[in-house]
């Protein structure tokens, strides 16, 4: 057996990859590489380098886009199993010279995957080498690039790399850059004249901290034509938690100083196929086309492409905290000690009026609503729905269970020690509605039909009393896809795709005049709800039935990448 020990450059670990020649598939190899060498691979190794594969029609079209120039010379500076080579290879049999590719990655096992896998096109280099460490000086007429996305501590010297690179640059990065930032910024300053370049990277720079030195160098230099978003349900790389834009560069010294950014948003696979038809032909109309000095670096980007649609009738809509408010779940202090099943509770002797109903954990409310079914659930497994809540009067048993919190050295944690007693939680009333605090592609909104207190993994929302009528429809706006558009803006990002609401960013949220929606709508969303809270409705059909309604309050024009 020929084993291959690779060692990594983004963390210490050793993987083997058994790679022995007679025992390679090499039909499956050359079908399909990436399937072949995820096959085959350790997925430790395959994370930890971000080894996540560019899917063929997006490699298509960056390839497409750059090879629009006629480059004479490529690279791709991250190649792995070499989609964007084999695309290259592909486009070019329909005619015109091959240009030369410089097809490099820092792991010789995925690279000799590549080599293998295309021995027809000649005029490809392979290269092991770290991008960003190796002395590569020449230009290059096009980049296409998906560069890895791992966390920006696994860089060895990641301090030093950065001020070299600002000084080298002129750029400003922080020592929080991400790798894949990093990537672009070397790779643009590689391009020629005329060059240009399509990077497939993480939307996260757009609204994340580090991002504004990045988006700053991408306008103070001209080098940004569009940006298409390809929007977080759709997800390019489901595997890795993320969500994606393609970045198309070109590096044109005669480009104007006023030469348009164009903003696109491809919502599914479907959408991405038209729109990249119509960008390569040059019929695309932009969800906005702004100026580069309109672009505020220091804004969030997504704002650009999630509010759109409807900025221009913004008068239509108000916040939510115009009709409700938002709080954030009951801190304990220590949720194992504060939080009993029904079996902890009986043997501590204590009554049912010495605790309270409680979701603990977002998975116990895994659905759109939450019934007294539910916890009844919850109640007799055993599971954690009980918040302890004491009395002014404790009796015998509440003293027992707080003095055995007190050898446990409960009351001398962060929180507890400095609440007054320390055993007494916060006094909330049962929200109307929880919101998950974290959340990837869209926040799940949970009618609380079951009118129990939630801990701090949901936010609360309390309607104003005199509008409770409003909540069933409140509920289903929240969670229809018009809402998701103007939530995902506020939201504030995390790494890999994660996505975090405060309570101040769902009052913010805005909403139609539910007093001005016709009857049949309001009895349609009403309906719709009653189905789900039944279970004669799952989620998907839920969003299928109420989407429409709202998106008539939403103003949206139809056909909105259609040129007419
Ligand atoms: C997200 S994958 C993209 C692979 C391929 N280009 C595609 O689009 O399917 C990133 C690739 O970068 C490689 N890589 C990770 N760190 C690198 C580094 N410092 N220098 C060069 N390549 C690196 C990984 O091995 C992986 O193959």
């Amino acid at each position: 057996m020929t084993a291959w020990i690779c060692f990594s450059a983004a963390s210490s670990a050793l993987w083997e990859v058994d790679i022995t020649p007679g025992r390679l598939d090499r039909k499956a190899w050359t079908v399909d590489p990436e399937q072949y060498y995820t096959r085959i691979t350790p997925q430790a190794k395959r994370k930890d380098l971000a080894q996540f594969f560019t899917p063929p029609e997006i490699a298509e079209f960056m390839v497409k886009w750059v090879l629009d120039v006629r480059p004479r010379t490529i690279l791709d500076p991250a190649a792995g199993t070499g989609i964007f080579v084999r695309k290259v290879s592909a486009i070019n049999r329909a005619g015109g010279k091959a240009p030369s590719v410089l097809a490099m990655d820092v792991d010789p096992d995925i690279l000799r995957v590549a080599k293998e896998s295309l021995q027809t096109y000649r005029n490809v280099r392979y290269e092991v080498a770290d991008f960003l460490k190796c002395g590569l000086e020449e230009p290059f007429d096009a980049v296409v690039c998906n560069p890895p996305y791992y966390k920006h501590h696994f860089v060895e010297h990641k301090k030093q790399l950065v001020e070299q690179f600002n000084r080298r640059y002129g750029s400003s990065l922080t020592g929080m850059t991400s790798v894949y930032c990093l990537f672009l910024i070397k790779a643009v300053n590689l391009l020629a004249a005329g060059g240009r370049g399509a990077f497939i990277i993480p939307s996260e720079f757009m609204n994340a901290d580090y991002g504004v030195a990045v988006k700053s160098y991408l306008l103070e230099h001209r080098l940004l034509d569009a940006i298409l978003v390809l929007d977080y349900e759709s997800r390019a790389f489901p595997d890795a938690l993320t969500t994606s834009c393609i970045l198309l560069i070109s590096r044109d010294p005669s480009k104007p100083r006023g030469a348009p950014v164009e903003l696109f948003r491809a919502r599914g696979a479907r959408d991405f196929a038209d729109l990249c038809a119509r960008i390569l032909n040059r019929t695309a109309v932009p969800l906005r086309s702004l100026e580069p000095g309109s672009l505020d670096p220091n804004l969030k980007w997504h704002n650009y492409f999630y509010t759109a649609r409807r900025r221009d009738h913004s008068d239509l809509f108000s916040p939510l905290e115009s009709l409700a408010r938002c709080s954030r779940g009951i801190a304990t202090g220590s949720n194992e000690y504060f939080t009993l099943s029904e079996l902890e509770r009986k043997q501590g002797g204590l009554s049912e009026d010495e605790v309270r109903a409680c979701v603990t954990k977002s998975a116990q409310a895994g659905e759109l609503v939450f019934t007294a079914r539910d916890f009844e659930r919850l109640r007799t497994c055993n599971k954690k729905c009980y918040l302890l809540y004491p009395g002014g009067e404790l009796t015998p048993a509440m003293r027992r269970y707080l003095a055995r919190g007190e050898r446990l050295a409960v009351h001398e944690k962060f929180l507890t020690r400095n609440r007054h007693p320390w055993y007494r939680p916060e006094q909330r009333l049962p929200a109307d509605i929880w919101v998950t605090v974290f959340y990837r592609g869209r926040p799940r909104f949970v009618l609380n039909e079951a009118r129990i207190l939630n801990l701090t993994t949901f936010h609360g929302i309390y309607l104003h009393p005199s509008l409770s009528s409003l909540r069933e429809i409140l509920f289903a706006y929240l969670n229809s896809s018009l809402c998701t558009e103007f939530i995902r803006p506020q939201s504030r990002e995390y790494g890999g795709g994660l996505l975090k609401l405060e309570p101040r960013d769902v009052e913010r949220i805005l909403l139609p005049e539910f007093a001005k929606m016709s009857g049949p709508d309001l009895d349609a969303v009403r309906d719709a709800v009653a189905l789900l809270r039944e279970g004669r409705l799952d989620t998907g059909r839920f969003l299928e039935s109420i989407d429409p309604v709202f998106e008539r309050y939403g103003n949206a024009p139809s056909g909105e990448h259609s040129p007419a």
